[in-house]
């Protein structure tokens, strides 16, 4: 009896197991197929000046839009995460040095990935936010670029990402941003110009940038991956609706909060949110405050 009981356990955990591997391998195929399509999108042009108040708007974007945070404060690229479960993955040298962009890099390549997320060889560029950059009006995307065209050449060849488990299962449950090319409404217009002007408008166009980890509504959730905190609700109805609008920018350039809750920069990037200008937080708060 006891070994009929053990024979049809090992039975059941054996099938299980291989069950859980089958189902391994046919999601890493199917993600593998998706970072495997080609994408073509008719080349697009715009106008890039090279006058110093752009690429000073450049310099200041392409901080307050984490291109630092994850390309390095050079823009040289680094490998951003390197361990088993998640594997490696490596961000571009966006210069023109050793390992960095091609010279025959064109503004054109620059809008491809920024407005739609694949490369050059029209293959998803991995875990480049481009559902968010795509959002950049006219006027940021020529900043930003025109900045990145003038960056000094940086050598720093770096080894190309390798995903782990982790990540393809993550991707295959749509629970990490891998492929933003998919998430993109890729017939969705440039617009022109979002007039700098403080208000709540502004803070919904910036606030662009809080939505990868707050959700697109800002009332938070899940965490952005496993170990790391719940996302807190950053509308009226969280615990930014107490708050003063001082308060909201003290919070985010020491990463303090009312509460006295001290939030770590690997969690909250408020080290990138400290970049921000009065006007710039001002006009978040506004819009936090005018949704729940
Ligand atoms: C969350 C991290 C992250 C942020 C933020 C980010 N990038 Fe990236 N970016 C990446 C990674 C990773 C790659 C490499 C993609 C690949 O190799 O498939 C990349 C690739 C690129 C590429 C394509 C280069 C090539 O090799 O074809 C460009 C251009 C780029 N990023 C520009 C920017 C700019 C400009 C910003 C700021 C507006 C920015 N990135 C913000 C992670 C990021
Ligand atoms: C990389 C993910 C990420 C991004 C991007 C991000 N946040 Fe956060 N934020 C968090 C997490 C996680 C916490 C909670 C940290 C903790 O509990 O230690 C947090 C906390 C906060 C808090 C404190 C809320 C409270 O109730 O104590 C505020 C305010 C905040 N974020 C505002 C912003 C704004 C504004 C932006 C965009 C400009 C932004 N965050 C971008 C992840 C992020």
């Amino acid at each position: 009896m006891f070994k009929k009981i053990l024979k049809w356990t090992c039975l059941v955990l054996g099938s299980l197991v291989l069950l859980g591997l089958l189902f391994y391998f046919y999601a890493s195929f199917t993600v593998a197929q998706r970072m495997e399509r080609k994408y073509s999108f008719a080349p697009e042009n715009i106008e890039i000046t090279q006058d110093s108040a752009l690429l000073n708007k450049g310099a200041h974007l392409a901080v307050i839009k984490g291109c630092t945070d994850c390309h390095g404060t050079n823009l040289a690229g680094k490998v951003m995460m390197n361990d088993k479960a998640l594997g490696r993955l490596v961000s571009s040298n966006l210069t023109k040095g050793e390992g960095g962009l091609p010279a025959n890099y064109s503004t054109s390549d620059w809008v491809r990935a920024l407005r739609h997320g694949v490369g050059q060889d029209g293959l998803p560029l991995l875990f480049m936010p481009s559902h968010e950059t795509t959002l950049l009006s006219e006027q940021d995307m020529a900043a930003i670029i025109a900045y990145c065209q003038n960056l000094a050449p940086v050598n720093n060849p770096l080894p190309v990402s390798d995903l782990g488990p982790v990540t393809k299962v993550m991707t295959y449950f749509d629970k990490m941003p891998l492929l933003s090319v998919e998430k993109i409404d890729h017939t969705k217009p440039m617009v022109a110009n979002v007039e700098n002007v403080e208000g709540a408008a502004f803070g919904k166009y910036l606030a662009v940038s809080c939505t990868g980890c707050h959700h697109a509504n800002l009332q938070g959730g899940d965490p952005v991956a496993p170990g790391f905190p719940p996302v807190p609700n950053i509308t009226r109805s969280g615990h930014v609706g107490n708050w003063t609008i001082a308060q909201f920018i003290q919070t985010l350039r020491t990463g303090k909060t009312p509460e006295g809750k001290v939030l770590s920069n690997d969690n909250m990037p408020w080290k990138m949110t400290a970049q921000y200008t009065d006007k710039e937080l001002a006009s978040i708060y506004e819009y936090c405050q005018s949704i729940q």
